[in-house]
């Protein structure tokens, strides 16, 4: 066997284990495989790379290996569940960055009309691609970490901007495959930077984690394209993985919010902040109770269906709810966790937090599974949840969520609210279910309330 077709044959080894991190990423219960199985597949391919012959410059890779590894794994180890979608934006418009840089730097390498008109496309698209996600990732991430306002940024003229720095490079591109020039290809390159930027601003508020989903696609668009500049077949199945996952997982968290993608990327939804409906909250009155009142409510009922929401990984209290579902269970009451899709500000946000308190996988209940049983739950106890258990998303046609699925609370005889005021959840929109009859509040920081009912309880 040729040393070419043993590199080859490695590569193919790494592309397959990526391919099978994928399948094991999909289930809550193989998920932690996968992601090893991704992981042994990416040292495999750098140990081949690095095992390659003719390949030189050890010192400089090593040199960038290690500034990547100082930097991401200290980052990845001390992020807060909380900050896990602005760390994937950061992660992801690196990875953007970086497909374009080296599609520039290929570009400037090669000796004038050297490249045919194909090749000069390639490069271009993974400079545009990749800057545009590169740049759009940062406003993203500014967005979500509080640097800027995290509402849609809109002003008079924008569409007519957006189109003319969209317009200058496109046309510059294609002056660039004409008469291909290094200050053409890098002109384009800040024309998209521009556009990554533009194209971002009017898209806030619960839109942003959809938005970071679409700029991972297109990152795994431009690492596609620098496969393609580079000859790696490798980066080109790499890259088509991450944008065809990025682009299955982007239509399903807007199927989730029950919304269509060119809605979510050109409305700017999220500017719709209810001030009618906040108003109205401040003079109503809501029923709330003592820990020791809902732990009685809880202890004699049938059947309690637990709504995890965004509330409960702020507070950290997935250990202390697991605590109180067991305390339940040992008293004969049936517990089963509602899963919403979108629940959190991640996909999968509320599996993670849970499985890391072992809460059992057969108790976790999607969304459609779920939905039927409400009616026959006694209590529906919503742990920092709210957007997704609010009824104007069936009710109110006016409402930024409408048309969302939500889970069906407003059917449990009785509806427990543990979160800390009356302020509503991502959606900045109040939540009718609060001045429900059947609603009681427990109000508090999620943990500490779930760590009153666990003691009331215990008392019982
Ligand atoms: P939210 O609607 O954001 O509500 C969270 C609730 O938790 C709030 O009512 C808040 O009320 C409460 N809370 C916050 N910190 C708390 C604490 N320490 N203790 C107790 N309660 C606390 O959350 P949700 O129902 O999970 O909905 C998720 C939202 O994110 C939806 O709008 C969804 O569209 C959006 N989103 C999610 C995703 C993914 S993939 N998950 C993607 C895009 C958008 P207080 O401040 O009064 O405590």
């Amino acid at each position: 066997m040729s040393v070419d077709t043993a590199i080859r044959l490695v590569y193919l080894l790494a592309a397959i284990c990526f391919i099978l991190a994928l399948k094991g990423l999909s289930g809550p219960k193989t998920a932690r495989g996968g992601n090893l199985v991704g992981a042994a597949g990416m040292a495999v391919a750098i140990g081949m790379t690095f095992a390659t012959p003719g390949i030189s410059r050890f010192g400089l890779m090593v040199a960038a290996m290690a500034i990547g590894v100082a930097i991401g794994f200290p980052a990845a180890r001390m992020v807060k569940m909380t900050a896990m979608p602005q760390m994937v934006a950061a992660f992801n418009g690196v990875g953007g960055g970086a497909a374009a840089l080296i599609s520039l730097a290929e570009f400037a390498r090669s000796s004038p009309g050297q490249l045919a008109v194909y090749q000069v496309v390639e490069v271009l698209f993974g400079v545009i691609v990749g800057s545009v996600s590169f740049a759009g990732s940062v406003v993203a991430f500014a967005k979500l970490q509080e640097l800027m306002s995290g509402r849609p940024i809109t002003y008079p003229g924008q569409q007519v901007m957006n189109a003319v720095i969209g317009g200058a490079g496109l046309g510059l591109a294609i002056a660039a495959c004409v008469s291909p020039h290094n200050w053409l290809v890098a002109v384009v390159g800040v024309l998209a930077l521009l556009f990554g930027i533009a194209f971002v601003l009017p898209i806030g508020g619960a839109d942003v984690p959809v938005l970071i989903s679409l700029l991972n696609s297109f990152t795994g668009l431009a690492v596609a394209a620098s496969g393609f500049v580079l000859h790696s077949v490798l980066l080109v199945v790499a890259g088509t993985l991450v944008g065809a996952s990025g682009t299955l997982l982007t239509r399903m968290m807007s199927s989730a919010m029950g919304r269509s993608l060119p809605n979510i990327l050109f409305s700017a939804f999220g500017s719709v902040i209810t001030a009618g409906t906040a108003e109205g909250a401040a003079d109503r009155s809501v029923r709330s109770a003592s820990a020791e009142d809902i732990a009685v409510l809880l202890a004699y009922s049938q059947k309690v269906v637990i709504v995890p929401g965004y509330g409960l990984a702020v507070a950290q209290a997935q250990h202390t709810v697991r605590e109180l579902a067991e305390l339940l269970e040992q008293r004969g009451v049936q517990v089963d966790y509602a899963i919403h899709p979108v629940a959190g500000r991640m996909p999968g946000h509320m599996n993670v937090l849970l499985a890391e308190a072992n809460v059992p996988y057969d108790q976790l209940r999607e969304m459609d599974e779920v939905n039927p049983e409400f009616q026959t739950t006694d209590v529906a106890l919503v742990v920092g949840a709210n957007d997704v258990v609010n009824p104007a998303a069936k009710n109110s046609p006016g409402s930024p969520i409408y048309g969302m699925p939500i889970l069906a609370v407003d059917e449990a005889r009785n509806i427990v609210f543990l979160k800390r005021s009356m302020r509503p959840g991502f959606a900045g929109i109040d939540n009718e279910l609060l001045f429900d009859p059947k609603t009681t509040l427990l109000f508090g920081d999620a943990k500490d309330s779930l760590t009153a009912l666990v003691a009331a309880l215990k008392q019982l």
